[in-house]
Parts: structure tokens; sequence; C-alpha cells
């Protein structure tokens, strides 16, 4: 599905979605350009999921794990970017905490895959403010109308479910997003 954010705070609130639905065990993998926003939405995902310690970009930390404050899984956070291979990857040894945790990695594409048949995928691409609006009827917005538009925090994200768990758990999963955002068939769902 290409979920429309129109804000920062619509960011968050898509976050906050996104984190009532995951559980211990989850995967997600993030894609973006260097300014996207995958730690962004990272950190308003660890904030949901009440989870200790500032999520930021690591400079040296490839992993870092972030206890729940309360009963609730982990967050595992990796930024991927600086690992070469497969093997680096295998090296962070994730598998012994992937089960306990919520883990996310940024750049994780190419990589992250081999770490579980389950995951989430999500891409985030900055939208150009000549861009918006120009998509015809589906620029009515149909938001829980708590933000402005913001041209610079535009963003769209394109996120699909792999695996068993989410074929199960999607549809609960596409009905909490519509409910909060704006949804438009992406290339995938019209192929
Ligand atoms: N809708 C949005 N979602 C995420 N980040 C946004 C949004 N709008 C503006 N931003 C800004 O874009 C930047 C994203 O940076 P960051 O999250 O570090 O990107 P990445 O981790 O993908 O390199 C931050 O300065 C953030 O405040
Ligand atoms: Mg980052």
């Amino acid at each position: 599905m290409r979920v429309q954010i129109s804000s920062l705070a619509q960011m968050r609130t898509f976050a906050e979605v996104l984190a009532e639905n995951l559980r211990a065990g989850d995967l997600l993998i993030l894609s973006g350009n260097l300014g996207a926003g995958k730690t962004t939405f990272t950190q308003s995902l660890g904030r949901a999921l009440d989870v200790a310690g500032r999520i930021t970009s690591p400079t040296f930390v490839i992993a870092r794990e972030h206890p729940s404050l309360g009963e609730g899984p982990a967050l595992v956070h990796v930024d991927a970017y600086r690992l070469s291979d497969a093997e680096e990857l295998e090296d962070l040894d994730l598998d012994s905490e992937l089960d306990e945790s919520i883990t996310v990695v940024e750049w994780g594409e190419g990589l992250a895959e081999q770490l579980s048949a389950d995951y989430l995928s999500l891409t985030i691409t900055p939208v150009f403010e000549d861009e918006i609006g120009a998509g015809g009827e589906d620029d009515t917005d149909v938001t829980a109308g708590d933000d402005e538009s913001e041209p610079d925090e535009h963003r769209i994200v394109d996120l699909h479910g792999h695996g068993d768990t989410w074929d199960e758990r999607w549809q609960r999963l596409d009905a909490s997003i519509r409910a909060i955002v704006t949804v438009t068939a992406d290339e995938e769902d019209t192929a």
C-alpha cells in the first residue's frame, strides 16, 4: 500500500498506528535516501512503543537495543548503512534478540531479508513541493484534520507485508492505517 503523509505530525500518527499492530518478533526493513525520514520514523515508533533511550542516527554503533519502559518488547534499531555485506549483518547476531524484540533496520534492503521470512518493508520518499496536488482526485484531505499540510514534510511511504504472519495480519493493519491517512494504490497493487 502507498501511504500519503502530509506532515511530521502525521508521520508520528502513522508510526503510532503501526506500533499498535506490532509485537515481539516483528522485523521492519526501512528504505529511502538520506534524509527521507527513516530515523525520524523510528523515533516516533520508539516513543509509541514506550522504549528507553534516545534513538539517533548512529555514527559508530550499528545496532542498539532500547528496552521497554513497560511490559512490551524492546526495540532493536539497526543502521545497516556501513555494513558492506550480509555476513557483517550476521555478525551482529541479531537472531538472538529477534524473537523477543521489534527490530527496525535502516538501509536494510537487500541485506536484512535473510533475518526472517516475515517482515514489513517501508520505503520513505520525500515529495517535492511542485508535485503536491498533481495527483488529481487523490489530493483530497481525508485526514483526521489535526495537522496542517507542510510542503517540505510530505512523504510517500510504500508499505508491504511479507510472509505468512503479515498475510494474516494485513487486513487489520490495512484498516487501521486507512483510518488515519490517505492511501493510494501503488505499482505493486495495480500490477
Ligand atoms: N513527514 C516526515 N517524516 C519524517 N521526517 C520528516 C518529515 N518531514 C520532515 N522531516 C524531516 O526530515 C529529516 C529526516 O531525517 P532522518 O530521519 O535522519 O532521515 P534518514 O534516517 O532517512 O536519513 C528530519 O530532519 C525530519 O525532521
Ligand atoms: Mg537514519
